[in-house]
């Protein structure tokens, strides 16, 4: 059972409706079967996430349909989490938006790196919510102040999850340097490096498969490419460039699991150029691109030349791509559809003078210093 609330004085330019159906294709790429929804509009968080009345309504509708998990569309604190579950009488398991991208990326990751940025995401995740996990314990200690027999189990729980941060935490760093030793010797070599980034679902692993016929995993799912994947592409004039494939960037991603992807972003902050894949086709594709230049600019990229490459032309309405095209702005922008392999040519051409025009500002920076 799928649960939204909108905050009226939070603006977001994402309807509940949309979030909802993104948080069902989430839902389905985790296994789940999706029974209903139910959204509602409120003045300020509730500290069952929904208001009073919703929530009946939920617990009549349980009673008819017998759903067994509720996800809610936003991060809940430990206690709405809490709450919720005991207004059910614990008999309905309750996760959140957060939660559900885990679980995606736990299913997706294949490399050991992504498995330990996964692992380090789950952790950060799970040490506020301890709690919650033993209150059935606190509660056999008969209300005697906070410490019931379960707290002592949950100091060691928290002992043992910060040990196993620490060490995931080290182990990537470790990674980090090797990758950074990596990137040097490659820079060395004069490689210019393209970084496909993009929301979710917007196409750039059949892009990068049809580029360079790398045969990267592509499905219609949310997260499907989780680990860098990096290939060799000949340019118009003969010359090569690395383009990597990162992992999609999706509404509401919580800056601590970008933070736990910081190993495999940091390969984007070292690139020549980012390529921006837009999946022009999908309703939200405005807003899609506000979500994707906010993670941008939280991770200091806003200056990194940038190149638009609005994927999905075979699906769209021309008079749709004409004028969001038009109206992108800045960033110079190519149509492509990386399944029917339209527009390659010329985006590989764009790219190539957009790092042919990057090295001439690098050259004239160097002569006038
Ligand atoms: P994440 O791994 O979630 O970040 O996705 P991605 O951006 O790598 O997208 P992916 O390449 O996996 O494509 C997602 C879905 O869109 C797949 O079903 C593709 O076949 C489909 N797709 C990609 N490009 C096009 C296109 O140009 N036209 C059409 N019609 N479908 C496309």
């Amino acid at each position: 059972m799928l649960v939204g609330v909108g905050i009226k004085s939070r603006h977001s330019s994402w309807g509940i409706d949309d979030s909802l159906r993104e948080l069902a294709q989430l839902a389905s790429t985790a296994g789940a079967e999706v029974v209903g929804s139910i959204t509602q509009s409120l003045d300020a968080p509730s500290v069952t996430y929904l208001g009073k009345g919703k929530l009946e309504e939920l617990r009549e509708f349980q009673k008819l349909v017998e759903f067994d998990t509720i996800i809610c569309d936003d991060e809940l604190t430990p206690t709405q989490q809490r709450n919720l579950e005991h207004s059910f009488g614990n008999i309905v398991k309750v996760i959140d938006r957060t939660a559900l991208i885990l679980d995606v990326f736990a299913r997706h990751a294949q490399t050991h790196e992504g498995r330990l940025q996964v692992e380090l995401a789950q952790a950060e995740y799970l040490l506020p919510r301890l709690a919650g996990q033993w209150s059935h314990l606190e509660r056999l200690g008969g209300g005697i102040g906070t410490r019931g027999p379960g707290e002592s189990q949950i100091e060691t729980d928290r002992r043992l999850i910060n040990f196993r941060i620490n060490r995931l935490k080290n182990e990537l760093n470790k990674i980090r340097r090797h990758r950074a030793q990596h990137r040097l010797r490659r820079s060395r070599n004069g490689i210019p490096v393209v970084s496909l980034l993009g929301y979710t679902n917007a196409g750039k692993s059949s892009l990068l498969n049809s580029l360079s016929n790398a045969g990267v995993l592509s499905r219609d799912q949310l997260f499907s490419t989780l680990d860098p994947i990096t290939r060799k592409v000949r340019l118009p004039n003969g010359k090569y460039a690395l383009f990597t494939d990162t992992v999609g960037f999706i509404q509401k991603l919580p800056p601590a699991l970008i933070a736990a992807f910081r190993a495999t972003l940091e390969e984007v902050q070292d690139s020549t150029l980012l390529l921006h894949v837009i999946d022009i086709s999908h309703s939200n594709a405005g807003e899609q691109v506000e979500v994707v230049e906010k993670i941008v600019s939280d991770l200091n990229m806003s200056d990194k030349p940038r190149l638009l490459c609005m994927n999905k032309a075979d699906l769209l309405n021309p008079n749709v791509s004409r004028s969001f095209i038009e109206n992108n702005g800045e960033f110079r922008a190519v149509l492509t559809s990386a399944v029917y392999g339209l527009g390659l040519k010329e985006l590989l051409q764009a790219v190539e003078e957009s790092i042919d025009s990057i090295g001439s500002i690098e050259v004239d920076r160097r002569v006038r210093a």
